[in-house]
């Protein structure tokens, strides 16, 4: 198949599919919440998965789901999108073999690779997947009839040890529960990844029984009862144990959290040039873009599809979350950015708050205490101390004054306010949208703007009405400012 490029043999015609499962509440992680569900890199669990699966670009992935089956499909379309795997029902969870079984029917004919994967382990690689998938199907120049991965631990408690015969082949995975003071010494341990030839799996897991102390139907018994039949079963021994290892506490996935973390921040550092001044305590999420020579500062939490340009300064205590930041900005301490855009050397904060879609046309700059919701501020304008902008276009070269209100909200529909180029907004000036203020026009201090301000006209009073009409000279200077004649 031209899909699998991995080698030339005849073995590699068969199939891939993936089996991810995930349909378990996760009883050691203590929640409401199915495990797989937990975030990681502030994606669920399943999500990591799931896209490591994509890369090995397999015919279709199927998702066993049972408990919160339908969030937990939610989040596997949210990643792959709505037709990117099948879902299978799993309706009592009794076992992963069991979990297994529940697949027989979409899948027990195909003449297929099937890989299984869990949806509690999200740190494995694509790579890794694809040596254990080819190893598989190379075996002995013909494939095994089924391929786990397996990897030694230093603290092998919990797991299913891989049991093997005095010549070293394997036996048989015993489960932790079920294991002898002696099996239980055994630090090689199953990682609960495997390929099997799909067509050898459902007839063997049929024959299963509960017979263990958890009374389930374990997916292990298969490789030992495919052992037992003459079968052939490699094991694939992996060396990077953190990267195959599940979680299953709220320890564990804290651990890995930081483990993603120094991932990032590493190559963030390495590849990227980002300075961080104390990388232990920044968080960035892993698809997070920062360009070079930006210098970030302890207590920054940057997430979500973040990009940020070159040269920026990002003091403490701020968050940025699916925004886009462009080259030489600076943003002050304790700003809150979400799902916004900052042009090229702006200025924004400290305690800041953009959102819902706010932009900062380039060299504009925000200031102390100012909202900006669904507002466009536009080049070399500022706002720089109390204000709220809401709904509201401002043009260039505009001020916005201390305390300015755009009083966007009627307690019924949401109207907005437009500011256009070279406006002086006077301190506590409240603007009762919708509105409009003129080029060139002023609003006094303390100005309650009821209706539109005509362009170069002063307005005072509340409600605010026009004083006079401002000088034409005035307003031409205010023009060519820049391009004296
Ligand atoms: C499993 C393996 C163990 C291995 C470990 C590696 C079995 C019996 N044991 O143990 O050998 O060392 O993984 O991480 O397989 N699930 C279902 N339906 C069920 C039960 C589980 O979909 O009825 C799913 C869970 O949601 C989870 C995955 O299967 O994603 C693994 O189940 P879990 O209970 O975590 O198995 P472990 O006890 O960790
Ligand atoms: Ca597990």
């Amino acid at each position: 198949m031209e899909k699998q490029s991995q080698n030339n043999t005849p073995e590699t015609h068969a199939l891939l599919d993936v089996l991810v499962l995930a349909a378990g509440l996760g009883t050691r992680m203590r929640s409401q919440k199915a495990k797989v569900l937990h975030q990681l890199g502030g994606r669920p669990l399943i999500a990591h998965v799931c896209r490591t699966a994509t890369a090995l670009d397999p015919r279709r992935i199927h998702v066993v789901v049972g408990h919160q089956a339908e969030v937990v499909a939610k989040a596997v379309q949210q990643e792959l999108g709505e037709d990117g795997a099948t879902f299978i029902e799993q309706t009592e969870q009794r076992g992963t073999g069991d979990a297994v079984m529940a697949a027989r029917e979409m899948l027990g004919e195909a003449n297929s690779t099937l890989l299984i994967l869990s949806g509690d382990v999200p740190l494995v690689r694509a790579e890794t997947l694809a040596a254990l998938v080819h190893q598989h199907r190379t075996h002995r120049g013909r494939g095994a009839a089924c391929t786990m991965l397996s990897v030694r631990l230093e603290d092998p408690s919990g797991y299913g040890r891989i049991i093997r015969d005095a010549e070293g082949r394997f036996e048989k995975i015993v489960e932790q529960r079920d294991a002898t003071p002696e099996e239980k010494l055994v630090n090689e341990i199953n990682a609960g990844i495997y390929c099997f030839d799909t067509r050898l799996l459902f007839p063997a897991l049929a024959r299963v029984q509960p017979s263990n102390a958890q009374g389930e139907y374990y997916l292990t018994d298969v490789p030992g009862l495919l052992r037992t039949d003459g079968a052939d079963v490699a094991v694939y021994l992996h060396t990077d144990a953190r990267e195959v290892s599940g979680i299953n506490t709220r320890v564990e996935l804290a651990e890995f959290e930081r483990l993603l973390r120094e991932r990032k921040m590493r190559r963030l550092m390495l590849d990227s040039g980002v300075t961080f001044i104390d990388p232990r305590h920044t968080y960035v999420s892993p698809d997070v873009q920062i360009g070079r020579d930006c210098v970030v500062y302890p207590d920054v939490h940057i997430e979500g599809q973040t990009i940020i340009g070159d040269g920026c300064e990002i003091r403490s205590g701020t968050r940025i979350t699916d925004s886009r930041i462009g080259n030489g900005v600076t943003i002050k301490d304790h700003c809150v950015i979400i799902d916004s855009e900052i042009a090229d050397n702006c200025t924004v904060g400290p305690f800041a708050h953009l959102r819902m879609n706010s932009k900062l046309e380039q060299s504009s700059a925000v200031g102390n205490f100012v909202e900006m919701k669904k507002s466009r501020l536009g080049s070399h304008s500022k706002a720089m101390h109390l204000t709220y902008l809401g709904d509201a276009t401002i043009g260039e070269e505009t001020n916005i004054g201390a305390g300015t209100i755009t009083c966007n909200y009627d307690g019924k529909n949401k109207h907005e306010t437009h500011i256009e180029d070279h406006v002086k907004i006077g301190s506590d000036t409240m603007l009762v949208a919708p509105v409009r203020v003129g080029h060139g026009a002023v609003t006094a201090a303390g100005s309650v703007v009821t209706k539109d301000v005509p362009p170069d006209s002063l307005v005072a009073g509340v409600p605010a009405v026009v004083k006079k009409q401002l000088k034409q000279e005035a307003i031409s200077t205010t023009e060519d400012h820049g391009r004296k004649q």
